[in-house]
């Protein structure tokens, strides 16, 4: 197990250790801590407060987090937290008053294939949740029986490959693809690289070799290579497995990575909710070491000199985001940085830094191997390759599903026992939402991108309701950092929770539409530019859903013109902003 350096730059994994010992954070123990770092007490809770998973405030020594992705309501998550609470006597996010027990949601933990799933004091799972499995772990809980003696069964997590290609279905040996890399050299793995094409994996599609070559070329004299494995956009569960199966590929990528661009250091960023599998990933890691496949003089290489080192997230999403990842990483808040400098340029520490999905560095080591044409050949010409897609809700077969880039969504809904669909979300709330007119499109960059989630949804499900789950999700992970993505997405919610209540009006589509409009081209980071996707499809495919919901067209009892405007300006830091609302009203 990595013994992390007592210094700041190991703050968020110092409070993660601490947390663990002590179940919560308390003030003097961040007093000491900040002592021992040389740093002021205001800092250190600053940033512990910034993450989820930390406790300023007693909890329970049973912490259960329910997930709370649309797919886990869909399997009926509200419902079971309702049960569980009522059976412990305990309210939702209220700590017991004997501090045995809190209950509580979590933002998708990366099980939408075997959900509803549970979180356990931050380091357990358990999956498909019943009436069953809930009404035994209140048993358990009153009978005070620690989690590690609870049924083994319920925390198997399963791989589900149910279409495997080129990743999913091979396996190198360890060290296969490095001494490739190896034998072309640096420059020539690089070359490879980019003439294969390949295209981050991560969302937005940044080419790889691209961006090596930029961290190769950056002025600096220690390189770093990130792998981002924080995979927090609901839906999402591909990296999960990559790591659970294929952890020697993921590492091998990195240091296929490492030799391209000079690189000496590595970090894989994972997410808290996958704490389960760093016993494991450090297993592989201390295995490669003793290989010789990392460490010093890599392979016999004189002077290659590269290892990784496992940060572990605390339960921010936003920290998927590669300069707020980095934050993270030097024990920072994760506020994601004012760009340029790009990370490539001055990432961790200042150091040129390549941040890179998981699923990149699969890639990456079997473009090492077999080279970039037979790569090339793969997908289509501007996307190559292959893409895996984490598949969830209403299908027969949730899982993963790797096909070649240009692959029909239709294709995919018959291969996952897809029925009667009236949607799909594809990349997660922050992607784009399809209606069956579209279901010929075809997943690739030339026209439906995608992260790797799709999510289905049939003719029985509320496209209403999926969008306002991921109201809130936005809303829920917004770091605060900048007003139009913190007021925006939390006044996104109250709307919708207005029109949901049936008290709503045309009049807050119309804000939902403005907002939208305002956040877009407002906020600091993706996350908030993304927040309103969900709602901008919705309303447009969907529109029903919110029409029947609404109340009144005209006359609407209880609403506040002044208060709706200076709620709009004070999102959007606009004088014009709902500007309509005014005229409308004229
Ligand atoms: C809010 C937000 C969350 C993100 N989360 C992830 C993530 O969990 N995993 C990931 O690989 N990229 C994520 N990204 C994209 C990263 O910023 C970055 O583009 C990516 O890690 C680069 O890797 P790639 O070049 O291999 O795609 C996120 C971006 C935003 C704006
Ligand atoms: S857009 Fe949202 S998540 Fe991004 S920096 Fe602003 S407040 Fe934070």
């Amino acid at each position: 197990m990595t013994a992390y350096p007592r210094q700041p730059n190991s703050l968020v994994q110092l409070l993660r250790e601490a947390q663990a010992k002590h179940g919560w954070l308390p003030r003097p123990l961040l007093a000491r801590l900040a002592g021992e770092l040389g740093l002021s007490l205001a800092h250190v809770e600053g940033v512990a407060s910034f993450y989820r998973f930390f406790h300023l405030q007693p909890v329970g020594r049973y912490r259960l987090l329910f997930s709370d992705n649309i797919t886990d309501r869909m399997l009926g998550n509200q419902a079971l937290m309702a049960d569980l609470c009522a059976r412990l006597g305990v309210q939702p996010g209220v700590m017991r008053s004997d501090g045995r027990v809190s209950v509580a949601t979590a933002s998708c933990t990366g099980l939408g294939d075997q959900g509803p799933a549970l979180l356990v004091n931050h380091h357990q799972v358990v999956t498909r949740l019943d009436a069953q499995r809930v009404a035994r772990i209140a048993e358990l809980v009153e009978a005070d029986v620690p989690p590690a003696q609870w049924p083994a069964e319920w925390s198997v997590v399963d791989d589900n490959i149910r279409r495997a290609d080129v990743l999913l279905g091979s396996t190198l040996a360890p060290g296969e693809a490095l001494a490739a890399a190896s034998a072309r050299g640096a420059e020539g793995t690089l070359e490879e690289v980019k003439r294969s094409n390949l295209r981050g994996r991560g969302g937005a599609g940044f080419a790889t070799g691209t961006k090596w070559d930029l961290c190769r070329q950056a002025p600096g004299e220690q390189r770093v290579v990130v792998c981002n494995a924080d995979e927090g956009e609901p839906g999402t569960f591909k990296d999960r497995v990559l790591l659970t199966r294929h952890a020697d590929l993921v590492f091998e990528g990195m240091t296929v990575a490492a030799l391209a661009i000079g690189a000496t250091q590595g970090f894989v960023y994972l997410r808290g909710e996958y704490r389960y599998l760093l016993d494991h990933l450090e297993a592989v890691l201390q295995r490669r070491r003793h290989a010789n496949l990392l460490g010093a003089n890599i392979l016999g290489r004189a002077g290659f000199d590269f290892d990784i080192t496992i940060h572990l997230g605390a339960g921010a999403y936003v920290c998927g985001e590669e300069s707020a990842l980095i934050e993270s990483l030097e024990g920072q808040r994760g506020t994601p940085r004012i760009r340029p400098p790009f990370p490539v340029e001055q990432g961790y520490l200042g150091r040129p830094t390549s941040v890179n999905n998981v699923e990149t560095f699969c890639a990456a080591a079997h473009i090492a191997l077999r080279g970039s044409t037979w790569w090339a050949g793969l997908g289509t010409p501007k996307s190559t390759g292959t893409k895996i897609h984490s598949i969830s809700g209403d299908c027969a077969r949730p899982g993963l599903y790797e096909y070649p880039f240009g692959t029909r969504v239709e294709t995919m809904l018959v291969d996952c026992g897809a029925r009667d669909t009236q949607a799909v979300q594809v990349g997660g709330p922050s992607g784009s939402c399809l209606s069956v007119s579209e279901f010929g499109r075809r997943i690739c960059f030339e026209d439906v991108p995608t992260a790797g989630a799709l999510m289905v949804f049939d003719r029985s499900r509320d496209m209403f309701e999926v969008a306002r789950n991921f109201a809130q999700f936005f809303a829920h992970e917004s770091c605060g950092f900048c007003t139009p993505c913190r007021v925006g997405t939390e006044l996104v919610v109250r709307r919708m929770d207005k029109l949901a209540a049936g008290r709503g009006s045309r009049h807050d589509v119309e804000v939902l539409y403005e907002l939208d409009k305002l956040m877009h081209g407002a906020t600091h980071c993706g996350l908030g530019g993304a927040a309103c996707n969900p709602l901008r499809d919705t309303i447009a495919k969907f529109r029903p859903s919110y029409e029947r919901r609404l109340k009144s067209l005209h006359f609407v009892p209880g609403f506040d013109l002044d208060a709706e405007l200076s709620e709009a300006r004070a999102a959007t830091g606009r004088d014009d902003a709902g500007a309509h609302l005014e005229s409308s009203h004229e």
